[in-house]
């Protein structure tokens, strides 16, 4: 007992830091407890949550997770801590009212292949001007102008001369959908539109496609989340040879525009960079964000973020088409009697709620871009939850678009929820698929116009079904999980009418 009482000053040192740490424990503690995370799956060493995740469809699974744990909750990919926010009010809340969400999270293979220039994955003021800079010409040459609506219905007649030779024998619509598709951006980004016949342009397009799906895979989420110990994977070795053949593409055809440009007649997006860059260099501003780097980048964004994307919702409205005849029924019925055997123009769309519903709806249900991965650039606490700068915050889109307190068929493909009673088109906020707030999708005008264009125009002139021997319920909507959700490969047959 005595000692206990007579100890020697190390002894007392001792219990007086472990005392201190105690205190220090408990403070921190409550410090915490103050600073509420928000909840989640418990995380397995080194894995995290990834084993729970289905790699077919890992949106499927956080939209699980966000019925258990609440619209906001922590999941670990690996090692990586990120806070998921789910469902359409808290997605719009915290895209629309806070700007604590608006930087990217750059992960380790976005910094191997160079994109953190441009705007999908820059932040800062680059990423503002870059931005802003891409909104202005594609509203110049393309969203909401005649001219754009004339390009892409020009685009729309070389597809459908392809659909014509087919005979309404079944096949792929994967190429000629895609070709036409990456031709508005040609159009809009160098000012003319290649032959789908073009091997340089079928290997640009085929390459920015592939890069796009090699993105969203399983082997490249695996190097991101362990790089040190996956550096070796050949779909990351692939990526890499992909980008950078596109980048020296995309440098060879902005070095012929640089050769014959005219500042005063600017045929697209990199003629009017060019122009900018020249003017501020004969200013004296030789550190603008006009640089190589910032153009190539922003060339090679858009064609990723425009072509899949896009191509995938027509191909997939198509196939949709094709799975439920009597909704195709009645789009060709509204198209006949509204526009008849007319050019199907962009002011036609007010008068064909129906058709408008139906594109509506088969955006919804496709959901091609089921997620989209920003990150804290301030510590913020959000409904409730502490959330510390630099964490990474995955948008869940797919969760607005289904979500079972705003739609009434969440799962269903049903149109009518885009109708009113009385046949009238009805807009609903729920309805994110090009997302919300400071990062919405650039292209939206665009996109949009071009469903609407290439779809009205294609089932004017076609009726899309199944191949021979196979019925309707058998065709498959399951998607192929890449950055995009992009059907899963199928033919159909498209019959002259
Ligand atoms: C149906 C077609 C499309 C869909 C569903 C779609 C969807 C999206 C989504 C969800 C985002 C992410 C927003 C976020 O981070 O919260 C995005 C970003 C972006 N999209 Fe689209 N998009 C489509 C077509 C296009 C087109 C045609 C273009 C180009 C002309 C384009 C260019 C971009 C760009 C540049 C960004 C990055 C914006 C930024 O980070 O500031 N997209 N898109």
């Amino acid at each position: 007992m005595e000692s206990l009482f007579l100890q020697s000053p190390s002894t007392t040192t001792l219990l007086g830091t472990v005392g201190i740490l105690l205190a220090l424990y408990v403070f921190f503690c409550s410090f915490n407890h103050q600073k509420k995370e928000p909840p989640g799956p418990r995380p397995l060493l080194v894995f995290g949550n990834l084993l729970q995740l289905n790699p077919k469809s890992p949106h499927s699974t956080l939209c699980e997770l966000y019925k258990k744990y609440g619209p906001v909750f922590t999941v670990h990919f690996g090692a990586k801590k990120v806070v998921v926010l789910a469902g359409y009010r808290t997605i719009k809340r915290a895209l629309v009212n806070h700007n604590a969400f608006s930087e990217k999270d750059i992960s380790p293979i976005i910094n191997d292949l160079k994109l953190t220039h441009g705007i999908v994955f820059a932040n800062g003021d680059s990423w503002k001007e870059m931005r802003h800079f891409a909104l202005t010409n594609l509203k110049d040459f393309g969203m909401g102008k005649k001219v754009c609506e004339e390009k892409i219905i020009e685009e729309s007649q070389h597809l459908m001369d392809v659909l014509k030779e087919k005979h309404g024998k079944a096949f792929d619509t994967y190429q000629p959908v895609n070709y036409a598709v990456a031709n508005i951006i040609c159009s809009s980004v160098y000012g003319h539109r290649f032959e789908y016949d073009d091997p340089e342009f079928r290997d640009m397009v085929d390459r920015a496609n592939k890069n796009t799906q090699l993105l969203g895979s399983a082997s490249v989420q695996l190097y991101n989340y362990f790089p040190r110990l996956f550096n070796w994977l050949g779909a990351r070795k692939q990526m890499m040879e992909n980008a950078f053949a596109n980048r020296r593409k995309v440098a060879e055809l902005v070095e012929g525009l640089q050769d014959t440009l005219n500042p005063q007649m600017c045929r697209g997006l990199v003629d009017s960079f060019l122009a900018r860059k020249a003017h501020l260099e004969a200013s004296g501003n030789t550190d603008s964000h006009y640089c190589e780097n910032n153009l190539l980048v922003t060339v090679v964004n858009l064609f990723a973020a425009g072509t899949e994307t896009t191509s995938s919702s027509l191909r997939y409205g198509l196939l949709l088409m094709a799975k439920y005849p009597k909704i195709q029924d009645q789009v060709q019925e509204e198209l006949s009697r509204v526009v008849g055997d007319s050019q199907v123009r962009v002011e036609d769309r007010k008068n064909l709620p129906y058709t408008d519903a139906v594109i509506h709806e088969m955006q919804r249900i496709t959901n091609a871009v089921p997620w989209s991965v920003h990150r804290a650039s301030q510590d913020v606490t959000f409904q409730g939850y502490f959330i510390k700068k630099g964490t990474p915050v995955l948008v869940l889109l797919s969760s607005a678009l289904h979500d079972e307190d705003e739609w009434e068929k969440p799962y269903t493909f049903y149109p009518e929820h885009f109708l009113h009673k009385d046949g009238s088109f009805r807009k609903r906020d729920a309805f994110l698929p090009f997302s919300a707030g400071s990062r919405v999708c650039v292209g939206e005008g665009l996109a949009r116009m071009e469903l609407f264009l290439f779809f009205t125009s294609l089932l004017q002139h076609f009726r899309f079904t199944p191949p021979p021997g196979v019925t309707e319920d058998e065709l498959d909507l399951t998607p192929v999980v890449g950055l995009s959700l992009t059907p899963s490969p199928h033919e159909l047959c498209a019959v002259s009418r």
